[in-house]
């Protein structure tokens, strides 16, 4: 299933994802989920000929990890030619998430691992701290595994279209330089349908273990019962989980700290409620789903969502443009929800599932759209201004263009029409 809000759903999905054991509810944290993170209210002045950045003799990173270096970097632009200044800067910041994440599916398309390195760059560029690596799906098996290495030899398009273990290595080393955690997501049990080629499956076992069980035909029942088992290993193994919210719906007794990923629709504030008065850890993807591609800036419209905004009433419409009413607010009625429950929303996710993108058009769909997600979970709430964004978001695109990213014009250009054509339904939906 593609999980689009357009879409009837499939069958429940679960995101396995192996995340830090940190509590959720641990504020604020900085990058990726550290262990501890002590704050100081004092300010530091620092000389412009006294300031050096150096790594500690224990730092696991080396000298190729540039954020810092990058955060004082500023481009002045000379005709065609740009220039790097170091600026004497005062820079007190603080993300509002800790998880900004971006979701990539190399199951439906190939992605090649230039083009998952290129995302990991631009990803540093616009703060985001999490991939989400939807690594395999019903289309293909790309995860080349060494315990059962028949799946991406029968589940990937073909035997160059896999991530062999140091593939895997280099995506995890690359990011970690740049303070971004990888979170592998294995789709279960729902669109498997290209492992079922590595692995022949047991349907009459299972139609056995279902009468045993007293199931009947019931495989919700069955879902719900695969799914606490695969939670409760999981948390035998002192991993925490990210599910899907059909998991959450279908009420399946989650451990305590499961995160619940908001992705349905436009009721999902009042959804971000409902999770976080049960008191689970919720991170925000359901407006953000880039690849529903429109016309014009549609940057405006991620811009616009506040995860934070479920405090009762309707969404308000400050404005009259109906693409960004379409991607950003929720029409019916949300309940407030208290300082407690908000601060369970970790953060959210630009998703850019990957039915009609590939390595030929994958960069420029995402960037700079992103680039407003990016923004919107690191800013302060009250930073809006669209106009005052967009100005800075054009610097930015040179910027990113100018680090190497060549990506999309036409979000802050607004005269280009998007050039690739849907033509789908291309995906199955799983059952
Ligand atoms: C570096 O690690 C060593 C050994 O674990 C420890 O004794 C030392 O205090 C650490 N130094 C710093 C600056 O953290
Ligand atoms: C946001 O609020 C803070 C604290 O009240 C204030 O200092 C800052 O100027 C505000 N920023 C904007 C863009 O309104």
């Amino acid at each position: 299933m593609r999980r689009s809000p357009h879409r009837v759903p499939g069958l429940l999905l679960a995101l396995l994802a192996l995340a830090a054991q940190a509590p959720a509810q641990q504020r604020p944290a900085l990058w990726p989920l550290p262990s501890s993170v002590q704050m100081f209210p004092q300010l530091l002045n620092i000389a412009p000929d006294k300031f050096l950045i150096v790594h500690g003799p224990n730092s696991t990173a080396d000298p190729s990890c540039s954020l810092l270096q990058e955060a004082f970097r500023r481009p002045t632009v000379f005709g065609e030619h740009y220039e790097f200044t170091i600026s004497k800067s005062s820079i007190t910041d603080t993300p509002r998430f800790p998880h900004r994440g971006i979701l990539i599916d190399t199951s439906r398309h190939y992605l090649p691992m230039k083009i998952i390195l290129k995302t990991l760059d631009a990803m540093a560029f616009n703060k985001f701290n999490v991939l989400h690596w939807h690594i395999v799906d019903d289309q293909s098996f790309p995860y080349q595994s060494t315990t059962f290495p028949e799946l991406s030899n029968k589940g990937s398009y073909s035997l160059s279209h896999v991530y062999t273990p140091s593939d895997v290595r280099k995506v995890l080393e690359y990011a970690r330089f740049r303070g971004i955690r990888v979170i592998p997501e294995f789709d279960t049990p729902g669109h498997t349908e290209s492992w079922g080629k590595g692995k022949e499956a047991s349907n009459p076992n299972i139609q056995n273990f279902m009468e045993k069980k007293g199931f009947g035909n019931d495989f919700t029942r069955l879902e719900s019962f695969y799914m606490k088992k695969i939670l409760d290993i999981i948390t035998s193994l002192k991993k925490r989980s990210i599910v899907w919210e059909e998991v959450f719906n279908d009420n399946v007794e989650l451990q305590p700290g499961t995160v619940v990923e908001v992705w349905k629709g436009r009721d999902y504030l009042q959804k971000l409620k409902e999770v976080t008065s049960s008191g689970f850890p919720a991170i925000l993807s359901a407006p953000w789903y880039l690849d529903i591609i429109s016309y014009g800036q549609d940057w405006r419209g991620y811009y616009m969502v506040d995860p934070l905004k479920f405090d009762g009433g309707c969404g308000k419409v400050p404005w009259d443009d109906l693409e960004m009413k379409l991607n950003s607010l929720p029409l019916n009625h949300v309940n407030a929800g208290s300082e407690l429950e908000k601060q369970l929303v970790i953060g959210g996710e630009a998703c850019l599932w990957g039915e009609y993108v590939d390595g030929t058009n994958f960069i420029p769909r995402l960037w700079p759209r992103a680039s407003a997600v990016g923004e919107r979970l690191w800013s302060p709430e009250n930073v809006t201004d669209l106009r005052d964004a967009y100005n800075r978001l054009a610097a930015h695109r040179c910027r990113m263009v100018s680090g190497g990213i060549k990506h999309s014009h036409r979000t802050i250009q607004h005269s280009q029409a998007a050039l690739n054509f849907q033509v789908g339904p291309a995906v199955l939906l799983s059952t």
